[in-house]
């Protein structure tokens, strides 16, 4: 039977012989406003996510996997009872000044949560940089946060956008590809994604030919799309995500080069999308820290649980949420709970192995998670595992001085 049946069916046999988890659904969404101010002992979470614009899903899926990990501790983290106070930072980098010093400043909140895009969490690390407050990054790859901005409070539970460009590069140069185009956004996610296919890529005697780039979150392909077919490359490589990326994968299918041209890109083409994309999607080939169908007991689990409390399929945003609460859990089990106490909480994690629905993975010296790149084909509405593409892959954290 098909894995998507067989978790299908184990969904519904958890759905039916116990309820306990159906209550986060409801409790995500009433938190899912600003609240009251804190009660003392309570510790105050800082959720910076976008709830509206191209990455809105993704912002929900962190938000629900972080919840879920709270709630199977039974609502506490090293035995605080947790206060969310949440902002939509609308993947602005323009706002996102404004919108963390609001919840350091205003909120006081002992840890913030965020974001997806990279140059709104390039201003959230200034800003944790510069008042101490503990940041975990749940999703943006941007290099520069565990790179020159790093810091012994901020963290990431997700990648650098080095990471799965780097292991795509190598994959398409074993395949024997010579002459690449890449198109993306321009912003640091597509740009530093880019970087690491190129150095992968080149490595193994590849080239690229042409970058061709749009602002975000502009979905306006055809033009790009006329000259790919013009210059007739071995293959092309992308960086999309979230709305933009359900856009491209459809627009490049019509316009028939799918046909003729290979379409590589970053996990993000394909993951939490592929209800959209539809059949557009089926045989892209993409490389993350993810995969549908992972065989390890803990994705297992995970996956039941999250689908229980939500009945939604989990995605890798979904995990990085889930592995920044955990995150939280190993510092602040190390501190006894005191968010100010960098020290201790910086010493466990850097020691921790991370027991993540992805595969086990440590952090690197900078603080970004060192593990295993999933080479993954869309088959069937899943990103199915073809194996690991690059182990233990750790980004290069260049510039990080702590
Ligand atoms: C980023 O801006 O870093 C990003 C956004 C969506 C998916 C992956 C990375």
């Amino acid at each position: 039977m098909h894995k998507r049946n067989l978790l299908n069916l184990g969904i519904t046999f958890a759905l039916l012989s116990s309820t306990p988890f159906l209550g986060i659904q409801a409790q995500a969404q009433s938190q899912a406003q600003p609240q009251a101010q804190s009660s003392g002992a309570k510790l105050k979470i800082g959720f910076m996510l976008p709830a509206t614009g191209t990455y809105a899903a993704l912002g929900t899926a962190i938000d629900n996997g972080f919840r879920l990990y709270v709630a199977e501790q039974g609502g506490k983290i090293a035995g605080r009872e947790i206060e969310y106070v949440r902002v939509d930072d609308e993947s602005d980098p323009s706002k996102a000044a404004d919108n963390v010093n609001k919840l350091i400043k205003r909120d006081n909140v002992d840890v913030i949560i965020g974001s997806v895009h990279s140059g709104v969490a390039m201003a959230m690390a200034k800003a944790a940089k510069e008042s101490g407050t503990l940041l975990i990054v749940p999703n943006a790859g941007a290099v520069a946060v565990t790179g020159p901005m790093c810091a012994p409070n901020i963290f990431r539970s997700s990648f650098s956008n080095w990471q799965p460009g780097y292991a795509m590069g190598e994959v398409a140069a074993k395949k024997g590809h010579k002459r690449i185009v890449t198109i993306t956004w321009k912003y640091a996610a597509g740009e530093e994604t880019m970087k690491g296919f190129k150095d992968g890529f080149e490595k193994g005697g590849g080239a690229v030919i042409k970058d061709l780039t749009l602002p975000f979150p502009n979905v306006e392909f055809q033009a790009l799309l006329t000259e790919i077919a013009s210059l007739k490359p071995d293959a092309v490589f992308t960086f999309f995500a979230g709305a933009g990326a359900v856009k491209f994968v459809k627009d490049y299918a019509a316009s028939g080069l799918k046909k003729s041209i290979p379409l590589y890109g970053s996990g993000f083409l394909t993951d939490g999308v592929l209800d959209a994309e539809g059949a557009d999607a089926d045989g892209i080939l993409t490389t993350l820290h993810y995969a549908d169908n992972l065989n390890f007991k803990r994705d297992q689990s995970f996956r039941l649980a999250y689908a229980k409390a939500y009945k939604l399929q989990p995605d890798v945003y979904a995990v990085q949420g889930y592995d920044a609460a955990q995150m939280l859990g190993i510092g602040l089990g190390a501190t006894k709970g005191d968010p100010k106490n960098i020290s201790d909480f910086a010493q466990a994690l850097r020691k921790a192995k991370i027991d993540s629905p992805r595969g086990a993975f440590t952090l690197s010296s900078s603080h970004n998670p060192v593990q295993d790149i999933y080479l993954r084909r869309v088959v069937d509405k899943e990103n199915v595992n073809e194996g690991v593409a690059s182990k233990a892959l750790a980004d290069p954290g260049l510039g990080c001085k702590m």
